[in-house]
């Protein structure tokens, strides 16, 4: 079990209904060594007592910013830098959309600003919310500022629904927490990873390219990062904001991509081929726009560069990782790939599931290595891609033990 001891940890309660979660995780975080004190907004307030949380952290709980006997005790400003961590659990869409915006309108809000600890969110709230756009814009923000969101978890909520939203257990909130403090197992691990489509072009006006979003390979890189990774991300065109603390190198064409690739290449020490690299690019590039004549036309195609496999060839090499997009017999093509292009795991997707896959929030990958596999089921791209590094890290650190 990782310990919490010696580290000072504000819990921030906010208000929905996985707030009768709170005291167990004070509980369970005292448990592991750490001293608690709480903070809880007015909203939190309406669902348990702080009675109940001063018990089990065995302090007074703080409730209002303008508290004269509280401030004269430990201020607001104390309370921020005294914190080795402050935790919001539950954080509501609300509570985030205020911390997104650097609201200082109640005691939390005012203390997550003031402070220059590591802040974590776990978010609880209806699968709709979650959902909507507002709440995942704000909770991005959030990730680019290096906050750290902790859940949620999926299924049933107390609203009758079911779906992304839940407070994780407090047990697992704990460990979770518990783990920000441990060395990040990446730490001095180089790590390079591509993503989104590319644009081969045509004339100068148009271009074959795909539906890959990026999301997939951005979540990646953040993982790594998140990780203690060093990321390198090499991207085709997407719209998506450069995660924190990832090295970000745009290109447009495959031959542009592998071109990236073998510049940042050196060094490294894990590759992740998440891009949708055209396979085929048009053979001659027209100077000027291409009239419409004839009532049909032919485009000569080349094969492009295969990136991933040419990361695989080189010596010494990285250990390597690839995607398989497929739409059918998804298990034996992906083992092929991975044999065929000498990868040491590839995670597959069935990209002909709705809502999963190309340019979706969610994903569901068949991770499959030489001598094993293992199926990450349906979940946000972020959340996956927290998995499947974590599978990474486990084969790969498996293997510096063998090699060395
Ligand atoms: O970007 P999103 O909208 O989030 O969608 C995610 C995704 C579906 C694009 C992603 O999960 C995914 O499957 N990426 C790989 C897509 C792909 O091109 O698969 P493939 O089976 O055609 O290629 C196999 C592997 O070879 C891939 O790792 C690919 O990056 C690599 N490759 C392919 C061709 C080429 N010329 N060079 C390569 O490196």
């Amino acid at each position: 079990m990782n310990t919490l001891a010696q580290k000072k940890l504000l819990v921030g309660v906010t208000g929905g209904i996985a707030a009768y979660k709170s005291p167990d995780l004070v509980r369970r975080l005292r448990e592991r060594g750490a001293e608690v004190r709480v903070v809880m907004t007015a909203a939190a307030r309406e669902f348990i007592t702080p009675l109940t949380l001063q018990a089990v952290s065995g302090q007074p709980v703080r409730t209002d910013l303008f508290d004269p006997a509280a401030e004269a005790a430990m201020g607001h400003i104390e309370l921020a830098r005294w914190a080795d961590a402050i935790v919001v659990a539950p954080a509501t869409a609300d509570f985030i959309a205020r911390l997104a915006h650097g609201r200082a309108d109640d005691l939390l809000s005012t203390v997550c600003l003031a402070t220059r600890t590591r802040l974590l969110v776990a978010p609880a709230m209806n699968q709709q919310m979650w959902a909507a756009a507002a709440t995942q814009a704000n909770v991005e923000v959030l990730r680019q500022r290096g906050v750290r969101v902790l859940g949620p978890d999926t299924g049933a909520q107390a609203c009758g629904e079911v779906g992304p939203g839940r407070l994780p257990a407090p047990d697992e909130l704990a460990a979770a927490i518990a783990a920000q403090f441990t060395a990040p197992r990446f730490a001095g691990v180089r790590v390079v990873v591509t993503a989104g489509p590319t644009r081969e072009p045509v004339d100068p006006v148009r271009y074959i390219t795909n539906r890959s979003s990026g999301k997939m390979g951005y979540a990646v890189a953040e993982a790594f990062a998140g990780a203690g990774a060093e990321v390198t991300l090499v991207s085709g065109p997407a719209q998506l904001p450069a995660p924190a603390g990832v090295a970000l190198v745009k290109v447009e064409t495959a031959e542009e991509m592998a071109a990236a690739v073998r510049a940042a290449i050196d060094g490294a020490q894990v590759f992740v081929g998440a891009a949708a690299v055209a396979d085929y690019r048009p053979a001659e590039v027209a100077g000027q726009k291409i009239k419409k004549t004839a009532e049909t036309m032919t485009l000569a195609l080349t094969r492009t560069p295969d990136i991933l496999a040419s990361v695989a060839m080189r010596t010494p090499r990285p250990f390597v990782v690839g995607f398989a997009a497929e739409t059918e017999r998804i298990v034996e093509n992906a083992r092929t790939k991975l044999e065929r292009k000498n990868l040491d795991m590839i995670a597959a997707n069935d990209v002909s599931l709705p809502g999963l896959g190309f340019d979706s929030e969610e994903n569901a990958l068949r991770v499959i290595w030489k001598t094993g596999e293992a199926n990450l089921p349906a979940a946000r791209k972020h959340e996956l891609a927290r998995g499947l590094v974590e599978l990474i890290g486990d084969r790969y650190f498996e293997n510096r033990v063998e090699n060395s």
